[in-house]
């Protein structure tokens, strides 16, 4: 068994100016007790104070189906992300494996390595290289923005995408656009759902809860916390939606909009030339996209092209596009 220690300096979060606004934004929200500027504040889970997920530092990790050994000494280290499973893809450039010290954090931190992601970020693994490409100008010229002011891991990303030079771009995007999307997300229709805090920007069952209605809302949640936590890129989402929102999805997508999604996203809705695919992707993550583009605060040189399919969209509509499309093969 290999053996590696994940270890060094506490990261600074305070990055470009971007993400100087978005301290300041949090410490005024905070202030004034703001919890959610979005009618979706499952999509845009945001950490509450004091709760953080136990993790065991300082011992020997290891995660199923690798050979590996890893022992955490910091595991929030943005620059040194675990690898559990090399086999599985191509060698990591140093940018997404690493980072760039102190402006890029690892791409494969966030995305994992093999770009997966998570519901706080991204799946990124099989992306039309030049759609990353495109994003990535889209950030830097500021043109892509949460709507959620809170929401840390979309500001860092942002300070990411400014930060990012063309060649670092380029190679990530290589990478990135080289891997194949699995399975990530098992969807589940319940009238329940365990009731929920919010810790590492996801939502994780609350210490004695009880279940509580899903309501107009999905909860994408990991299958097991721990592994999770590990950032093992073997272990998955479930993503709780209400009943019946599949099949309406569905009919949203392929004939009830305008704007028919599959004319631009590919009949199957795994991406056409440089149109991003949509299937199998996190619910959480489509939701933002759809509500972002709607509010003008994702307004990048092909957004457009999404005008006329967001106007119009209601937040039980993006509920429902985000249950079925998470719910299809990827
Ligand atoms: C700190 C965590 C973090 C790191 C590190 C990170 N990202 Fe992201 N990334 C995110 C988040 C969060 C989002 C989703 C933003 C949102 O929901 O608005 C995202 C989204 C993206 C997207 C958009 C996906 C889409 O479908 O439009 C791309 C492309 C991307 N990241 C590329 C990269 C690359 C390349 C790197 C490394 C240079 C990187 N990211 C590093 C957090 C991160
Ligand atoms: C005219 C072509 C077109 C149509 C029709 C269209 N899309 Fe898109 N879609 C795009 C493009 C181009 C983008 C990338 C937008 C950007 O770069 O900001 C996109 C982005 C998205 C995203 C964000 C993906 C990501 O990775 O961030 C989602 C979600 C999405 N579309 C869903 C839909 C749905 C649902 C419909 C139907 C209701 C639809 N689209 C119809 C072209 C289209």
């Amino acid at each position: 068994m290999k053996k590696f220690t994940i270890n060094t300096v506490v990261i600074s979060f305070l990055l470009a100016g971007f993400q100087l606004d978005f301290q300041s934004s949090v410490n005024a929200a905070e202030a004034e007790g703001v919890l959610s500027n979005t009618p979706m504040p499952w999509a845009y889970a945001i950490n509450t104070p004091d709760i953080d997920v136990p993790f065991a530092f300082n011992v020997p990790r290891t995660v199923p189906d690798s050979e590996l050994e890893f022992v955490f000494t910091n595991p929030r280290n943005l620059y040194q992300p675990p690898d559990w499973h090399p086999q599985d893809h191509p060698l990591m450039p140093e940018i997404v494996a690493s980072g760039r010290e102190p402006a890029v954090f690892a791409c494969a931190y966030c995305h994992l390595p093999n770009g997966q992601g998570r519901p706080e970020n991204a799946s990124i693994a099989g992306l039309p290289q030049a759609y990353i490409i495109q994003q990535m100008a889209d950030w830097r010229a500021g043109l892509r923005r949460s709507s959620e002011p809170l929401h840390g891991p979309a500001s860092a990303m942002q300070a990411i995408g400014f930060n990012a030079t063309e060649d670092e771009v380029a190679i990530a995007a290589a990478y990135f656009s080289s891997l194949v999307p699995r399975k990530w997300i098992r969807v589940v229709e319940t009238d329940t759902v365990p009731e929920t805090v919010v810790a590492g920007w996801m939502y994780i069952e609350a210490d004695g809860g009880s279940n509580e209605a899903i309501g107009n809302r999905i909860l994408e949640m990991p299958e097991d916390l721990e592994l999770t936590e590990l950032r093992d890129d073997h272990s998955g989402f479930i993503a709780y939606v209400p009943v019946g929102s599949i099949a309406r999805g569905e009919q949203l997508v392929r004939s009830g909009n305008d704007a028919v999604c599959t004319s631009c996203h590919g009949e199957d809705l795994r991406g056409l030339g440089p149109v991003p695919p949509l299937a199998g992707r996190s619910p959480s993550y489509i939701a933002r996209a759809l509500f972002d583009l709607q509010e003008g605060n994702r307004r990048g040189l092909w957004s457009p092209l999404m005008e006329d399919a967001v106007k119009d969209l209601s937040t039980s509509d993006m509920v429902a596009i985000a249950a079925y499309l998470s719910s299809l093969e990827p």
